[in-house]
């Protein structure tokens, strides 16, 4: 039996996987979840700060049922990254066999990880907007850049309004889409981008009230993938609907952590788990007036299925990619 491991950097990743590969394989795997076939424990972080070390990490284990890809994504934030030329989150996904624990192999996930969370807010979108003709983005960051990459595949976009705290990251945003089929508008203050659009992206390191409930225009969609709060407690209480693609995670972590810590929001709080929609046991929108808050918490199993996909790529090409048996 053939057991050498695949060693796979991020520029093999890239020749494998494209952006409409990682929006089908968002949408089959929470699908799968919500449908029961996927096992995916929560994710631990390992916090090094208390001893004096400027990051922390996540183990995100899953088992992705339908495609049997067993693997854990260990994903991390580190302080002094961007000194050295490093971008401050780093990712690696390991793939063991399911059935022996072998390993399969060991990709570079930082595409991987842009990629999903791009991918996750389009899907999302694709769900829940009731229309998406002007869509805001607020921080206008990486995340925002793969977000909007992954938008503009799928829904019909108009206008994107673009709000940041600094000017030259609505420019750079701007040039990273040269041939964009929408107007963008950059904005003076959040209020202004957010008066009237159907859809509000956050995507900031933020930790504060960027969009207030009397902005939004009835039948939005706000959406927050920021690790704190985003938004006031009132967009996420009073909105119509509540949506996430997890609820534990979202308890825990993001724009609704410090709700659910006062006990205002529970897990009974969601109406929509965007998993469960897919696979039909539950609604999404039902009504095109009713605002729906959707937190984008983000999974490893989104990880684990990119990587499996890449994986199995690459051993259909037959291409020469470096190998190393672990076993022996
Ligand atoms: N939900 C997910 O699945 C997921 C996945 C990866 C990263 N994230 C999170 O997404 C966030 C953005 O990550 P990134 O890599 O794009 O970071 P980034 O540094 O590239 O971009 C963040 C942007 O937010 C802007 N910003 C900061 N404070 C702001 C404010 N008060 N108002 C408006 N803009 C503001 C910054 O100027 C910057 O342009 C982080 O919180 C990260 O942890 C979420």
């Amino acid at each position: 039996m053939d057991q050498k491991a695949f060693i796979i950097g991020n520029e093999t990743v890239k020749k494998y996987l494209n952006v409409d590969d990682v929006i089908k394989c968002t949408e089959d795997t929470w699908r799968w979840y919500g449908e029961g076939k996927v096992v995916m424990p929560s994710k631990i972080t390992t916090d090094m700060e208390k001893v004096g070390v400027p990051g922390w990490f996540n183990s995100m284990p899953a088992y992705i049922g339908p495609t049997d890809v067993a693997g854990i994504k260990v994903v991390g934030g580190y302080e002094h990254n961007r000194e050295i030329g490093l971008p401050f989150i780093k990712a690696n996904i390991l793939l063991t066999d399911s059935r022996t624990g072998v390993l399969r192999a060991l990709l570079n996930g930082d595409y991987i990880n842009d990629l999903r969370t791009g991918a996750q807010p389009a899907v999302m979108a694709k769900l829940l907007a009731a229309k998406t003709d002007v869509v805001t983005v607020i921080g206008t960051g990486l995340m925002a850049y793969y977000s909007l990459l992954c938008m503009s595949r799928i829904l019909n976009i108009r206008e994107v309004r673009l709000c940041d705290i600094y000017e030259a990251a609505k420019d750079r945003f701007i040039d990273r889409f040269p041939d964009a089929p929408f107007r963008f508008v950059k904005c003076a203050s959040n209020e202004e981008g957010c008066r009237g659009a159907d859809i509000v992206m956050t995507v900031t390191n933020a930790n504060a009230d960027l969009v207030e409930y009397p902005w939004l225009k009835k039948g939005a969609l706000v959406m927050t993938m920021g690790s704190f709060r985003e938004t006031s407690f009132d967009v996420v209480m009073k909105a119509d609907k509540r949506a996430t693609d997890h609820v534990g995670q979202s308890l825990h972590r993001g724009n609704v952590k410090e709700l659910a810590e006062m006990g205002k929001i529970t897990a009974d709080s969601f109406e929509v788990v965007v998993p469960d929609v897919l696979a039909g046991k539950c609604a999404g929108r039902t009504n095109a007036d009713d605002i729906i808050f959707a937190q984008v918490i983000g999974t490893g199993m989104l990880d684990v299925a990119c990587a499996g996909l890449v994986l199995q790529r690459i051993e259909e090409s037959g291409e020469d990619v470096f190998r190393y048996d672990m076993t022996r």
